[in-house]
């Protein structure tokens, strides 16, 4: 499978014809790495007032900005795991981040020195060694941020069922409302545009669940699965990270799949497979000045040192372009406004 993903990027890198390409549809998408690789590139945002593109590396402690405007990367150093990293809707330099298991707020603008860091809450008290995972903010700014056990150093094995999916708002920190759990790791989180349904993965699940959503109340319910990953028979790995299009066709990350899946979440069909020169792939979300770039982060961390060889651009962000759709705006955080 493997094997079959590396050709099939060589190929559509060397030549770019149409018909090597996937045979699910008939485009040829651009595929450009625009970031240098870190160990961990995952909790990708959009922040449109300045086209940066936020991003971490998870293990490392940092927050990264890559400017569109200038290619250039910045980044801060927190003092833990961290991720994901959200945008503020009314402080454009106040950034909230997932840190160990608590939400950070951050005030950085993307370029200069880190500013000051507060608190805002701590979730799982009783699984001490979880910690957050993939998050975002809905309409209403309120955040939507997961959890996930600890994964053993030497084995990998997770500790399971201590992921937990909270839901964040100003008027909650001190308690944080249980959303969903238990869960194995918290990951994907998508709204479609008629802001009525909600998209969620529990990793280890290989399903996208579709709940639907209430905006006003901000509650979801009557899940069903909307995307069995098992049934996409020529793809291996699992879904992380993922986003939404136009369309409200999902665009999910395949972890130790090499690419990224464009599915239709009404009807569960596989629409379109992207392969990336990365085996590991974690989240994608759209931005640029128009929204027409598909950003998706990748992972070198898990990989061998050969395998590292193999897949030398592993870690990077890359832009995927040419995709005929686009997405909507990042909803930005309204949880504090200064620290
Ligand atoms: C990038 O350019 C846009 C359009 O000129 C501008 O609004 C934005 O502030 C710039 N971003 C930064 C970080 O300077
Ligand atoms: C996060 O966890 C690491 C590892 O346990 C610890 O060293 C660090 O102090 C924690 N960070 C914060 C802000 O508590
Ligand atoms: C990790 O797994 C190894 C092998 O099963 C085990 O010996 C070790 O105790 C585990 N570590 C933790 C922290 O659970
Ligand atoms: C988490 O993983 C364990 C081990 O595979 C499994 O037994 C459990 O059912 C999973 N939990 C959920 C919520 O899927
Ligand atoms: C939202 O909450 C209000 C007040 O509790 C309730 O009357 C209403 O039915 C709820 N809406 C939905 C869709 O659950
Ligand atoms: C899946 O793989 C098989 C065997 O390589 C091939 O015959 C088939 O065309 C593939 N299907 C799709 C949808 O790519």
């Amino acid at each position: 499978m493997i094997g079959y993903i590396f050709l099939g990027c060589l190929v559509c890198f060397v030549f770019g014809s149409p018909y090597i390409q996937t045979n699910l549809e008939l485009s040829t998408p651009i595929i450009q790495q625009v970031t240098y690789p870190i160990d961990h590139a995952e909790g990708p945002s959009w922040d449109a007032r300045k086209n940066i593109l936020f991003y971490v590396d998870i293990h490392t402690g940092r927050v990264f900005s890559y400017h569109y405007n200038t290619s250039l990367v910045h980044y801060i150093t927190l003092n833990g795991n961290v991720t994901p990293v959200v945008t503020s809707e009314n402080n454009p330099n106040l950034l909230i981040v997932g840190l160990n298991r608590s939400v950070v707020a951050v005030e950085w603008d993307g370029t200069n020195e880190i500013g000051n860091q507060r608190v805002l809450t701590t979730v799982s008290e009783e699984f001490p060694t979880s910690r957050m995972n993939d998050g975002k903010a809905d309409k209403e700014g309120r955040l939507w941020f997961g959890t996930m056990g600890a994964e053993n150093t030497s084995t990998g094995a997770l500790t399971p069922n201590n992921g937990v999916l909270y839901k964040i708002t100003k008027d909650n920190l001190d308690n944080p409302a249980i959303e969903i759990a238990p869960v194995n790791i918290s990951n994907g989180l998508a709204w479609n545009s008629a802001n009525d349904l909600f998209y969620y993965i529990d990793t280890p699940s290989l399903t996208i669940v579709e709940y639907q959503y209430d905006d006003v109340n901000g509650t979801i319910s009557n899940p069903r699965v909307a995307v069995n990953i098992r049934s996409f028979t020529n793809l291996t790995g699992s879904p992380d990270g993922m986003t939404i299009d136009i369309d409200d066709n999902l665009w999910i990350a395949l972890y130790g799949g090499g690419a990224i899946i464009k599915a239709d979440p009404k009807t569960g069909e596989l629409l379109q497979v992207v392969a990336l020169p990365a085996r590991d792939v974690t989240s994608a979300i759209w931005g640029g000045p128009d929204l027409d770039i598909l950003y998706v982060t990748t992972s070198r961390v898990s990989l061998t040192s050969d395998e590292k060889k193999y897949y030398p651009e592993a870690g990077s962000v890359f832009a995927v372009t040419n995709l005929f759709t686009k997405g909507r705006p990042v909803f930005n955080a309204n949880i504090v406004d200064n620290i």
